[in-house]
């Protein structure tokens, strides 16, 4: 990453005024006086000082994002794309994984941390961490699929899912819904409907606990969450033991 970038995402202040750091002779890299904006530096293993002290650059990294269809939410793959190839350079030093898995044709909320003890708490069996989908659905979606879906449902393998609750958005020839699992079982969503004899034709994932799908992200954009967010999902009040 170039030195100017870095000590701007940092809060160094703008392009101009990093710069101007420089060019005072403010920085140095691993104790060598740097002046040209252009140098590139490891965040994570370069030691950049300004006026002497250290940059404490972020250990972690945590990024939001909309996961179009076609990728695979895997770290590598030998023949396909994964989210992975989608990240900056800058980001994906960080080496941040998803947090779950969307099937190659779902889209939206992904997250991608390199904080192995978050996504572990998020991804915890124990944790119930609601996750929320929209779906478009073949055929009608009624009463009875909501009825259904309160009390578990049976999967192709025999297991009774939890609970889930489901609300019907439009009906039709295809229905929209959002469904809300405490469950990440393979498949999940497209195997409820299947288990009521109906056929998920497009999927979303709209929220993971407290964390919702920046709308104004396109598919295959991506950005950082807040501090905010960060807190958000760390905060477990949503998160039932
Ligand atoms: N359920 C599915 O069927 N697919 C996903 O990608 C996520 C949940």
């Amino acid at each position: 990453m170039r030195i100017d970038k870095m000590l701007a995402n940092l809060g160094f202040g703008s392009r101009k005024e990093v710069k101007k750091l420089l060019k005072d002779g403010a920085v140095q890299v691993n104790s060598s006086l740097v002046k040209d904006g252009k140098e590139q530096v490891n965040p994570v293993e370069d030691t950049v000082t300004v006026h002497g002290e250290t940059v404490e650059y972020k250990e972690f990294i945590y990024l939001m994002m909309n996961k179009p269809p076609g990728v695979i939410s895997a770290t590598e793959d030998m023949k396909e794309e994964t989210v992975l190839d989608l990240l900056e350079w800058e980001d994906a030093l960080f080496q941040p994984f998803p947090v779950g898995r969307l099937d190659k044709d779902t889209e939206g909320l992904l997250l991608l941390t390199n904080d192995g003890q978050l996504a572990h708490q998020l991804l915890s069996p124990k944790k119930h961490v609601p996750k929320t989908y929209f779906a478009v659905i073949e055929g009608e979606v009624n009463e009875d699929d909501i009825a259904a879906f309160k009390k578990g449902v049976t999967l192709d393998d025999g297991y009774v899912t939890k609970p889930g609750i489901l609300e019907i958005l439009k009906k039709g020839p295809t229905s929209d819904i959002a469904l809300t699992i405490t469950e990440g079982k393979f498949h999940q969503v497209k195997r409820m409907f299947l288990a009521r004899g109906k056929r998920v034709i497009y999927l979303k994932r709209i929220s993971m606990g407290s964390l919702k799908l920046d709308e104004s992200l396109e598919l295959g954009e991506y950005r950082e969450l807040t501090e905010e967010e960060v807190e958000l999902l760390r905060d477990r009040k949503d998160l039932q033991e």
